[in-house]
């Protein structure tokens, strides 16, 4: 972490869990657990049906709450698709962009995460865009040009003055959901390349005023060993943001002060 050029965000994935009741149980749990002060943003990204349940039950402890996905179009004859106005509309802050489940299940490339950063940019939203390489890529030890590739991919075309208000979390894919952590060293090594492929883009003052996360199981047990890396700026977290207990500890790891 460093606050003194960007904000810490702890970030939960909620991926497809929990129904608008859970989400109301959830942040009633969360609250009485939630630290009075805090020295990072505390964002809970939910599935589309339950954001309007969020927002409202979220409203009054300085949490945001995101959306999993958009589509890049802002409206037509896209069934079953959400647009940034609409995200923007209900009081949607941020929204995760090309994380690795949708790349695989979906179909999603770099080509579409790139014209989603842009959508959710125009919509005014802050887009949290997900990269990371497979277990063979970093086995075949091509991890550093693949992630530099992403990252290029998904801000192509998109200015200095918009790329202030991304967030980039490094999530290797072999480390979701499987309980295997990065170790702190993996994730600082990929977090300062991230950073330094946005300074080759933009210069060095907008690559240090960037948010960069780390997910991938990220826990109580770890959180603060990985958020004390300089250039990891938070997390974004997927089993562990489901427990109020868990998520709080985390978020605790990262209000140190
Ligand atoms: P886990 O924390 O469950 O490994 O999920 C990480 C993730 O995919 C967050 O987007």
């Amino acid at each position: 972490m460093n606050r003194r050029y960007r904000k810490t965000i702890i970030a939960g994935n909620w991926k497809m869990n929990k129904t608008a009741s859970e989400t109301k149980k959830f942040a009633e749990e969360l609250k009485a657990v939630m630290p009075k002060a805090k020295w990072c943003e505390v964002v809970v990204c939910v599935p589309a049906v339950n954001i309007q349940t969020a927002i409202k039950a979220f409203k009054d402890m300085r949490v945001s709450v995101g959306a999993e996905n958009l589509f890049y179009e802002k409206s037509g004859a896209y069934t079953g698709e959400v647009s940034g106005d609409m995200l923007k509309d209900l009081g949607v802050k941020y929204v995760i962009i090309g994380h690795s489940e949708r790349r695989q299940y979906f179909g999603e490339t770099d080509v579409t995460v790139n014209k989603k950063v842009h959508a959710a940019l125009e919509a005014g939203l802050h887009p949290i865009i997900c990269v990371g390489e497979s277990l063979e890529q970093r086995e075949m030890g091509i991890t550093m040009e693949l992630v530099a590739l992403q990252v290029k991919a998904a801000l192509s075309g998109v200015s200095a003055e918009k790329v202030r208000k991304c967030v980039i979390a490094y999530e290797p894919v072999w480390a979701i959901g499987t309980g295997k952590t990065a170790t702190a060293e993996q994730a600082a090594e990929v977090c300062t390349l991230i950073r330094t492929t946005i300074r080759h883009l933009y210069g060095a003052r907008i690559a240090r005023s960037v948010t960069i996360q780390y997910g991938g199981s990220m826990k109580p047990a770890n959180a603060a060993e990985l958020l004390a890396q300089p250039d990891i700026d938070g997390g974004l977290i997927g089993g562990a943001a489901l427990k109020s207990g868990e998520f709080v500890d985390i978020i605790n790891a990262a209000n140190q002060e």
